[in-house]
């Protein structure tokens, strides 16, 4: 099948609901059929998302008189959007353009839900994390792994390396909240939720029908 626009497609959910394996199985799904895919992430591996690596991993913190901590949500913020509007224009917008289907393991959505459940007034940050992205390029699709906290702490816990930042269980509570009620603030978004606490085989099968049929233009359901 050709294609002249490209798609841009998104996976999100809290820490271990499943989005780096699926977005990786999803490149690998789409290649099979015949597309040309590519896969990303953010934060990118572009400098600005090299950087924020490095703050997620507590490598770079902020002195402060009680000690070092990690900058705060509104730094955060404003990183990720800078990173973002880098990974468009270096990565993901040229290959749109040259009709391939982009893939990326997370986008605006974890900013605007991560940002607000970090903060003291998740309304408010919300609403002006959503603006700051105002000018990233809408996917086509966002799939949502929803998955219960509980067993993607089971899960995140059972893959190895070092724990980040945002790991902890109340936090990841809050970030669940966050992502049902996701919709509010991208209205115009085409998000579908995807029962993510099945086997990984169902899941990425689930992934993989929801995007073939948005790229074939057939009803979803
Ligand atoms: N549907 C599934 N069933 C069981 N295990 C899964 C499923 N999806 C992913 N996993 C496993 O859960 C662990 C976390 O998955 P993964 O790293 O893809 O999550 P993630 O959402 O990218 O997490 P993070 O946001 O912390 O990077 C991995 O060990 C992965 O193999
Ligand atoms: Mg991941």
């Amino acid at each position: 099948m050709s294609r002249t626009k490209g798609a841009f497609i998104v996976l999100e959910g809290i820490d271990g609901a499943g989005t780096t394996t699926h977005s990786a199985r999803l490149v690998q799904a789409l290649e099979a059929a015949g597309h040309a895919a590519y896969l990303t992430r953010e934060p990118s591996n572009g400098p600005i998302g090299t950087l924020i690596r490095q703050v997620l991993s507590r490598r770079l913190v902020v002195p402060t008189a009680e000690g070092p901590r990690p900058p705060g949500f509104a730094t955060m913020a404003l990183l990720f959007a800078a990173d973002r509007m880098d990974h468009l224009e270096a990565e993901i917008l040229p290959r749109l353009q040259r009709g391939e289907v982009v893939v990326s393991d997370r986008y605006d959505y974890s900013s605007v839900v991560y940002q607000s459940a970090t903060s003291d007034d998740p309304e408010a940050v919300a609403a002006w994390t959503r603006e700051l992205n105002r000018y990233a390029r809408r996917p086509d699709l966002v799939l949502v792994l929803d998955v219960d906290v509980d067993e993607a702490t089971r899960r995140r816990s059972s893959r190895r390396g070092e724990e980040e930042i945002f790991d902890a269980d109340e936090l990841q509570r809050r970030l669940a909240s966050g992502y049902r009620a996701l919709s509010r603030f991208f209205p115009e978004d085409r998000v579908v939720f995807v029962d993510a606490s099945q086997p990984i085989e169902a899941v990425a099968e689930e992934v993989r029908r929801q995007v073939l049929a948005l790229l074939d233009g057939t009803p979803k359901d």
